[in-house]
């Protein structure tokens, strides 16, 4: 490979890798050419159950562009971006191309350091309530990838929500094809993908919310009354803003990370088709809700491994390898 040798790509790389996804599926392939990197939708990860339309999968990938701009900006690199540049290849979701030195920014060197700290955190948080100020801060992060983090703070949202969320878990609990998928990508410890026994949350004795269940037998425990749940919206949809959205959501979880925050996904209602309809008129149906998660005071948990980067990496078509 050509450039994989050098730190910036390969700072670049082992940050994008860093990114959340759906049962830790990884659905990300990374086509290296000379100072350009193309991320793209590694079709095999796809969850098939779970995730049908790819919408998951592109918020992942959306996740790794932002994860890789950052960490070439402090390795000293500046870098141009552009999302969906071949219509002939769909699965091609963002072109990366290293331009000149860059002195990063506090902020990029804040949001950077904290690519490495967040992982989902699926335990029960701690009663401390999230401050006004940092509530803004992550809606903030949102609103500069042009997408809108709304917090369910309105009198009936957050329970209309939730009721929502477990009638969608139900659902899934249910359904064979969701659970032979589930249990497909909850791995041994050991596994370089797919979701390791002790990142699995206890199921809530008491609470809103229901934890996706992978499988532990670790028994229930109380989580918060109150939990600060989020809904990502923008405010449209398709793969472009799909890919957008995923950007927001990295930058509104990175900055939560560097608060001092845990997060952890509530993708339940986002992966029912009714339940998505449902979910969006309850946001007054000019939103298109892409992703849903609790944000708290957590206790530490520890993060999951990923596939090396040598796993995810192939020389750009038309390029020469050596
Ligand atoms: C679009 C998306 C949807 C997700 N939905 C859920 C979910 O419904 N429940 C859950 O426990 N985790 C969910 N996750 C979190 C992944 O399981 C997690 O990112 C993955 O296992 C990697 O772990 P990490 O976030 O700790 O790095 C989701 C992640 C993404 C990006």
């Amino acid at each position: 490979m050509i450039l994989t040798e050098t730190p910036v790509v390969t700072a670049g790389l082992e940050a994008a890798v860093r990114a959340p996804s759906p049962h830790n599926s990884q659905p990300w392939l990374f086509e290296l050419g000379p100072d350009v990197i193309d991320v793209v939708l590694d079709e095999d990860r796809v969850l098939e159950v779970c995730d049908p339309d790819r919408r998951e999968a592109r918020l992942s990938c959306g996740a790794a562009v932002l994860n890789l701009e950052l960490a070439i900006a402090v390795a000293g690199r500046s870098c141009d971006v552009e999302l969906l540049p071949r219509k002939d290849r769909p699965e091609l979701l963002a072109r990366v191309v290293i331009g000149s030195r860059h002195r990063a920014t506090a902020a990029e060197q804040r949001l950077a350091a904290s690519i490495r700290a967040r992982y989902s955190n699926r335990r029960p948080f701690a009663s401390t309530p999230v401050p006004a100020g940092f509530r803004h801060a992550v809606r903030q992060a949102a609103r500069e990838e042009g997408a809108k983090l709304i917090l369910l703070d309105e009198v009936g949202l957050l329970e209309a929500v939730a009721g929502l969320i477990r009638r969608a878990d139900h659902v899934q609990m249910l359904d064979e094809g969701f659970q032979a998928e589930l249990r497909a990508w909850t791995k041994e410890n050991g596994s370089r993908d797919g979701v390791p026994a002790y990142a699995g949350g206890p199921r809530p004795s008491c609470g809103l919310l229901p934890v996706r269940h992978y499988g532990m037998s670790e028994q229930s425990r109380e989580f918060e009354r109150d939990p600060v749940v989020a809904v990502l919206t923008t405010p449209t949809d398709g793969p472009l803003a799909q890919i957008r959205a995923g950007r927001a959501m990295q930058r509104a979880l990175l900055t939560a990370t560097s608060l001092g925050l845990s997060a952890s996904f509530y993708s339940q209602p986002m992966e029912i088709p009714s339940a998505h309809a449902v979910l969006r008129s309850l946001l007054g149906d000019n939103e298109n809700p892409q992703a849903v998660f609790r944000l708290g005071y957590g206790f530490p948990g520890s993060t999951t491994p990923r596939r090396p980067v040598d796993a995810v990496i192939r020389t750009r078509p038309g390029e020469d390898p050596r």
